[in-house]
């Protein structure tokens, strides 16, 4: 039957059940270094705003997972990431988390081996090095990094990275609104007592978004139903030519975008389509490191790091155009507040749920029809352990 294919197909959820990960997948050490070593130091992971490094010469040092990267800006302002290790014998490099280079050589506090800004062995500490000693074997591990529309990716395995924008699979690019040029006005950082896998879990799923946001429930309409898009709802054809805007994506009557009270804080970006003003949210996701939402005024971008089997880092970063900022009157906070608020909720979902695994008599969970995101991101996940 064509028109039964026709609904399997484009109904977004899970028609039969699946178990979710066991729950040593969120707690144990091993299993944790397991997801830093296939996951994080195998993906692109996003580590901020270029102009988060001004200038030739600045510096800063990022830590993901056990590993140390040192990201500068050369010479001529491009950008170069290295392991923060020595090649001599592998002393700790640069000990500052960030600041400028005094000089134009990177120099080990051991014995002083200095290395250029390209990561280039310059000079060594021994008078007479062997005559089978050649300087150029020995510049610095290097890291991919990208800058990506303003975003910078760092690849901690450089040599078989996939192209950056792969890591997007198939959500927007974004494509109509200035990345590059916004401004970052606001960074918000908190740690969450969860594994990292809990947030992203969350994160694909709206099941959770009735009982935890209430506020944003109100401001998009299909949330209240439980679902992310049209087509998780398994009678979205019947409901295909309702005006009832619970079935329909977009954000309540008279809201333009994510705000207390749905109204902009800033002129719309001018090049956005129709049905993206319409969606008033637009996801763009780079797992395991980030998503970026444009909203017709501004851009959110959250960044997850994992600090530990049971600790998480979430940042999240507002950016306006710089037009907008130098506007009169300009007052992004309480548009601030609201996503501030959001991304609490589900930090506090999030350790719920941390909290609750660590019952020796759960093993798995098992998934819903909506939580098929949830399903897609395992498959992710156990992709990098086949
Ligand atoms: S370890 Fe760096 S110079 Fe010796
Ligand atoms: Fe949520």
């Amino acid at each position: 039957m064509p028109d039964t294919e026709e609904e399997i197909r484009q109904y977004n959820g899970l028609t039969k059940t699946e178990a979710s990960l066991p729950r040593e997948a969120y707690l144990d050490a091993r299993l944790h270094e397991k997801d830093l070593e296939r996951v994080w130091y195998r993906n692109w992971i996003y580590v901020g705003r270029a102009d988060e490094l001004e200038g030739p010469k600045s510096f800063r040092v990022f830590d993901l997972g056990t590993q140390q990267v040192l990201i500068l800006r050369d010479e001529e302002g491009e950008l170069q990431a290295f392991h923060n290790t020595c090649r001599h014998r592998g002393s700790l490099l640069v000990e500052e988390t960030s600041g400028c280079l005094r000089g134009s050589m990177i120099v080990c506090p051991y014995h002083r081996w200095a290395y250029d800004l390209k990561g280039e062995l310059q000079r060594v500490s021994s008078r007479s090095p062997q005559a089978d000693f050649n300087k150029s074997d020995y510049s610095l591990y290097p890291v991919g990094i990208q800058d990506w529309n303003g975003f910078v990716f760092i690849h901690l395995a450089p040599e078989e990275a996939s192209p950056l924008d792969e890591s997007f699979g198939e959500s927007s690019r974004l494509g109509n609104w200035p990345l590059s040029d916004l401004q970052l006005v606001h960074t918000d950082q908190t740690i969450l007592e969860c594994n990292w896998k809990i947030f992203w879990e969350n994160f694909n799923e709206c099941l959770h978004c009735p009982n935890i946001h209430p506020e944003l429930s109100r401001l998009v309409p299909l949330y209240k139903q439980s679902f992310m898009e049209v087509h998780d709802d398994p009678d979205w054809e019947e409901h295909q030519g309702s005006k009832n805007k619970l079935f329909k994506s977009g954000l309540t009557e008279g809201a333009v975008t994510w705000s207390a009270d749905g109204s902009t804080c800033a002129e719309p970006f001018p090049d956005l389509s129709q049905e993206e003003i319409e969606n008033g949210h637009n996801y763009c996701e780079t797992l395991p490191s980030a998503f970026i939402v444009g909203h017709v005024d501004y851009v959110r971008v959250v960044r997850v790091l994992p600090l530990a089997p049971e600790r998480t880092e979430i940042q999240s970063q507002w950016l306006f155009s710089p037009e907008a900022t130098k506007k009169e009157g300009f007052d992004p906070y309480p548009t601030i507040e609201f996503g501030k608020k959001v991304i609490e909720q589900d930090g506090r979902a999030s350790e719920l749920n941390q909290k609750g695994l660590r019952s020796i008599s759960h093993q798995a969970g098992v998934l819903l029809p909506e939580e098929y995101a949830v399903h897609a991101f395992h498959n992710w996940l156990k992709s990098h352990f086949d």
